[in-house]
């Protein structure tokens, strides 16, 4: 266990408090959905199952005590329902709003339905904590927010054009929780997300995220396709540093990192060439197939953007943030993970 989660755990030994995580079944909601029942933590969750799975739930459950899975509640339900979003709110200490449909290219295929989940449901989720008092809510938001903007490495004030549907849903997000916060003093948290990766990521369908389709792609020695020449960078952050964040806003005494928003990253930059070649080097002893595997290219993706690198001082200086997980470390517990999931 890390130094972070030790502190954390002697804060609320002995304090059990109500946590709301919506998207629990999602890749990210149930890796925070783990982290705070093994803190011993009483958590309700929500989830449509619209891109999440029961199965991650089954997964968190196989990972802690009957006594822990207790203190989970789920509802089958819908954020877009203000509702049902006000029944799940109710005697909550900390929201952690991770519900929405992810994905760039969804966007551009349906941005009517990214629309309704992201902005509405969001919507939903924070006036329903202002309307129960919950403490503070922290909420995704998302590295594409930089859009066009040519800077590297990525600073939180300094954002360009969005480039997708997406993007305009997780920066009105922020635009929102902003206005909220100033306007019925409410706590609110957003943590911008740099392409994270861990156990329980989707490597299935027309929307997986990089990471975990090219392992599945190379453990079952499909062709692995890299989207344009292979020098485009991104800013790879594994989950257990996403659940540090999280746990880090929710629980800040600083009133200054309050209301703020954040990078959440490693700072380090890796081209999807690079990539590669660390996958297939690391996988290439359990599968000798991919011994002098090679990628195919194809087009660049429309939305996406070229370079992702963050300036992640904000957060570490606020919130004392210290990611504990570069990409290599990372790409380690991960692939131990989707080797013994997927072989
Ligand atoms: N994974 C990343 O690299 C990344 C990067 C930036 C931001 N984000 C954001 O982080 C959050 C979690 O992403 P993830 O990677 O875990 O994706 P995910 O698809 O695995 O999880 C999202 C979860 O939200 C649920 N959901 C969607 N719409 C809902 C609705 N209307 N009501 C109830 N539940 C709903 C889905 O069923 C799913 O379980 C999202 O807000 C996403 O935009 C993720």
């Amino acid at each position: 266990m890390t130094a972070y989660f030790d502190s954390v755990r002697g804060r609320l030994k002995l304090l059990q408090k109500n946590w709301l995580v919506t998207g629990v079944a999602g890749f990210i909601g149930s890796n925070l959905l783990e982290a705070l029942l093994k803190l011993d933590q009483r958590v309700v969750g929500i989830d449509n199952f619209s891109t999440g799975k029961q199965q991650n739930l089954d997964d968190v459950r196989s990972q802690v005590t009957e006594g822990q899975w207790r203190n989970f509640r789920f509802v089958e339900g819908d954020v877009c329902d203000f509702t049902q979003c006000l029944a799940v709110t109710r005697g909550i200490d900390y929201c952690l709003h991770q519900a929405a449909l992810g994905s760039v290219p969804r966007s551009i295929e349906d941005p009517l339905k990214t629309n309704q989940n992201n902005i509405t449901g969001s919507l939903n989720v924070f006036i329903a904590a202002r309307d129960n008092k919950v403490k503070r809510t922290v909420y995704a938001a998302s590295s594409s927010t930089y859009g066009d903007h040519p800077g590297l490495p990525k600073v939180e004030d300094q954002i360009g054009r969005p480039l997708s549907p997406y993007a305009v849903t997780k920066y009105v997000n922020e635009l929102y929780a902003d206005v909220i916060a100033r306007t019925y003093a409410t706590e609110l948290i957003g943590l911008r997300y740099f392409n994270v990766f861990g156990r329980r990521q989707d490597p299935d369908g027309a929307y997986a995220a990089v990471i975990p389709k090219w392992i599945s792609d190379m453990i079952r020695n499909n062709p692995v396709f890299i989207n344009g020449d292979g020098s485009t960078t991104r800013d790879f952050c594994y989950i257990d540093n996403v659940v540090q964040a999280n746990l880090l806003s929710a629980l800040t005494d600083n009133k200054d990192a309050v209301n703020q928003v954040y990078n959440v990253a490693v700072g380090e930059r890796t081209s999807l060439n690079d990539l590669y070649e660390m996958m297939r080097l690391a996988l290439t002893a359990d599968f000798s197939h991919l011994k002098n595997a090679q990628p195919g290219y194809r087009d660049f993706r429309l939305g996406d953007v070229l370079h992702s690198l963050a300036d992640i001082s904000k957060a570490k200086r606020l919130l004392g943030y210290s990611p504990t997980h570069t990409i290599s470390r990372g790409l380690n517990e991960a692939m131990g993970w989707y080797v013994q999931n997927l072989s």
